[in-house]
């Protein structure tokens, strides 16, 4: 009696471990419905903004940017091709399979309206160059060159010069093109681009 009972609970419970299993194969996490993945993202927030604005200069706009790109980012900080302490630790509060929809949600909110400087300022010499991969708007692309490449207009000064700098001094090598591109202008030019790049 008590082991038929048993093996009746049993098989039960073995039938929602596997129907669990499948559905959880099926569909992708959603932090709207888990409470703990949607508990992650809020922290996010705490730096990137809670409407989308960084809360300090050298913070990047993640909102609206390119999805393929934020999805890199984040694989790259998790096995350190892209160091930053913060944000290695951050990325490895995510599992694998969180990184996918964390992009999806941050990348289909808008991009946040910031303050523009009054005078359009004119395009500095050779960012033409930058606007193979980057779209003739700087607003960035999926797959370019073979690679996604992020939206520059509108990003923060600060943020785009140290990202510049990082990539000239060879701190942030987690694009080889990038790497060369940036060793080739003086810093005057790489903090020309980023004052014209963060009017936009
Ligand atoms: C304590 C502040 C802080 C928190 C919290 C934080 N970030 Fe960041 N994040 C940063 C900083 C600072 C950078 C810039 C890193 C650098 O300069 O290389 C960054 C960069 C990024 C980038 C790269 C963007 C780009 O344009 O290259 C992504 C993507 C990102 N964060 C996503 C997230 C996600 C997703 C979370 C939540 C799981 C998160 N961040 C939480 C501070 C933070
Ligand atoms: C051959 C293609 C290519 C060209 C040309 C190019 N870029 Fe990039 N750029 C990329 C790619 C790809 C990335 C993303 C690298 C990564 O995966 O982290 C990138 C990243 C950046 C970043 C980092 C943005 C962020 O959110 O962290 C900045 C800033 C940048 N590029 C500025 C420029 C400027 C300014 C020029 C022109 C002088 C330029 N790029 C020319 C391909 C290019």
């Amino acid at each position: 009696m008590f082991n038929h009972r048993f093996s009746a609970v049993a098989g039960t419970l073995l039938v929602v471990a596997l129907v669990a299993r499948a559905s959880a194969a099926q569909d992708a996490p959603d932090p709207n419905t888990q409470r703990e993945f949607g508990a992650k993202l809020q922290v996010c927030g705490a730096c990137h903004g809670n409407d989308g604005v960084p809360k300090g200069p050298t913070i990047p706009v993640i909102w609206g940017q390119q999805e393929s790109y934020l999805e890199k980012q984040l694989h790259d900080f998790q096995v350190g091709n892209r160091s930053q302490e913060v944000m290695n630790w951050m990325a490895g509060t995510l599992t694998q399979e969180e990184v996918k929809p964390s992009t999806v949600v941050f990348a289909n909110r808008k991009w946040p309206v910031q303050a523009r400087p009054a005078a359009a300022i004119a395009p500095p010499p050779g960012v033409a160059v930058c606007q193979a991969c980057h779209q003739a708007n700087f607003m960035g692309a999926a797959q370019n060159e073979g690679a996604p490449t992020p939206r520059l207009a509108g990003q923060s000064y600060d943020y785009l010069v140290s990202a510049m700098n990082r990539f000239a001094n060879g701190e942030r090598t987690n694009n080889a093109d990038m790497v060369q591109i940036m060793k080739g202008l003086s810093p005057a030019q790489r903090e020309a681009m980023a004052h014209y790049l963060s009017s936009l």
